[in-house]
């Protein structure tokens, strides 16, 4: 039997992280730093998400802050950003799935690591191995936890965190069955109910709809609360605040801990008007350089199709950034104004439209208004850049709107192939 493999990030080969019985769990690969010879990466500043992490206690007050950095720490890198969270103290940290528990772990990560899934499929020892507590909901859960602590020795104990459902309609246990299931869990000393937790379904929606459905999600959990104390069991956390939940106004859902994810990365959900005040800082920035520049004459085609025709004679300049990348080619479609793609990027400190369609690998830009463009400029098409022209910011719910998405579809969509780098500005 072979000894787990370490390779580095930017290895060819996916990270063995765990190998010997019948499962190996494979660490994604992205593009590492020194790796980087095209101009393209993502910048993510630390200094920012330790302000929004302070930002975040403040709204919490008293209850914990499990931070949650599923899917790679929604793009920026989960195991550096977990690092730094872990520094500035947060309370615990939160994954969608096993593997991204493992991967945190095995990083070095030592603060607690909720396993929000469900699905572990046989690997239950390897929750147990990384010390990862599991969100449960069915009695299977609590079948496959005992076989692990049989097998890893009589004395291995393990907290989970029930999830009911109450109104999200997507996973955990419903209110009814919940009786049950707790009857189930009485059978397992072994496992301890440390925590109890739900998931709204409509904590950014704006007025009235979304009031009476966290009212009503709230009642039901309630209850859960209620049954589960009649059971005599008093977990330590109870949660079900994302951020949205955490910073709306006049609701108040923080029970013992919150679950912010898209707020750590400065993304507020509901607009102002329908939330506390809070100020975040974006931590994502993606940029490029001009790779090449052409002047083309007054009704050249630009790119797949030709969908655009220069309506005058026109500075282009090409960079190396695509949909490939997690550009959403959608803000790369015509509008109204057939001179305009409606997406934009900033170079030399002002706003230069994206002509043409996004290819996989590379955007075209109209810079004909940008005084003194010439190769090797920065291309910003997510973040801040001051410059000669002046300063100007592309936020990612601007992005998200000019795309027709949401703000966690365009962080989560950056792709591995763009490399990471962190600032610490
Ligand atoms: C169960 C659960 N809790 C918390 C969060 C964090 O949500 P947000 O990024 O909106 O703060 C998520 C993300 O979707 C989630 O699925």
């Amino acid at each position: 039997m072979s000894p787990p493999v370490a390779h580095r990030a930017s290895s060819v080969e996916p990270t063995v992280i765990s190998e010997g019985r019948s499962l190996r769990v494979l660490r994604p690969r992205r593009a590492a730093p020194e790796a980087a010879v095209r101009p393209t990466r993502a910048e993510i500043d630390l200094s920012a998400l330790r302000h929004n992490l302070r930002a975040i206690r403040r709204a919490a007050g008293q209850a914990r802050v499990w931070s949650v950095l599923k899917a790679d720490a929604y793009g920026h890198g989960a195991p550096a950003v977990a690092r730094t969270l872990e520094r500035a103290g947060v309370d615990g940290v939160a994954v969608a799935l096993l593997e991204e528990g493992v991967e945190l772990r095995s990083a070095g990560i030592r603060a607690p690591i909720l396993v929000m899934g469900g699905y572990y499929g046989d690997a239950y020892e390897e929750l147990l191995a990384s010390d990862l507590v599991p969100v449960v909901y069915h009695e299977g859960h609590f079948d496959g936890l005992a076989r692990a602590t049989r097998t890893r020795g009589l004395s291995e104990r393990v907290s989970v965190h029930i999830k009911v459902d109450t109104g999200m309609g997507r996973l955990g246990v419903s209110i009814d069955e919940l009786p049950r299931l707790l009857d189930y869990a009485a059978g397992f000393p072994q496992i301890t109910v440390d925590g109890l937790m739900t998931h709204f379904a409509c904590a950014d929606v704006a007025g009235d709809d979304g009031d009476a459905s966290l009212a009503e999600q709230m009642a039901v959990f309630e209850r859960a609360q209620a049954i589960v104390r009649a059971y005599g069991l008093a977990p330590r956390y109870v949660h079900a605040a994302n951020s949205a939940a955490l910073l709306r106004a006049g609701f108040d859902a923080r029970l013992a801990a919150v679950r912010p994810g898209i707020a750590l990365f400065g993304v507020a959900p509901l607009a102002s008007e329908h939330r506390a005040p809070i100020d975040l800082h974006q931590t994502l920035k993606l940029r490029s350089e001009i790779v090449a520049l052409r002047t083309v004459e007054e009704g050249a085609g630009i790119g797949y199709g030709s969908t655009w025709r220069a309506p005058r004679r026109s500075v282009i300049a090409t960079v190396p950034f695509g949909y490939a990348d997690g550009l959403p080619r959608s803000i790369s479609e015509r509008s109204a104004d057939p001179a305009r793609g409606r997406g934009e990027v900033i170079v030399r400190g002002k706003r230069a439209p994206i002509v043409g369609v996004l290819s996989m690998d590379l955007a075209t830009i109209d810079v004909t208004d940008i005084a003194g463009a010439r190769l090797r400029d920065e291309v910003v098409a997510l973040g801040h850049q001051r410059g000669p022209l002046g300063e100007s910011t592309i936020t990612i719910e601007e992005l998200a709107r000019t795309a027709g998405l949401i703000p966690w579809d365009v962080m989560t969509s950056i792709s591995r192939r763009v490399p990471r780098f962190y600032r610490e500005p």
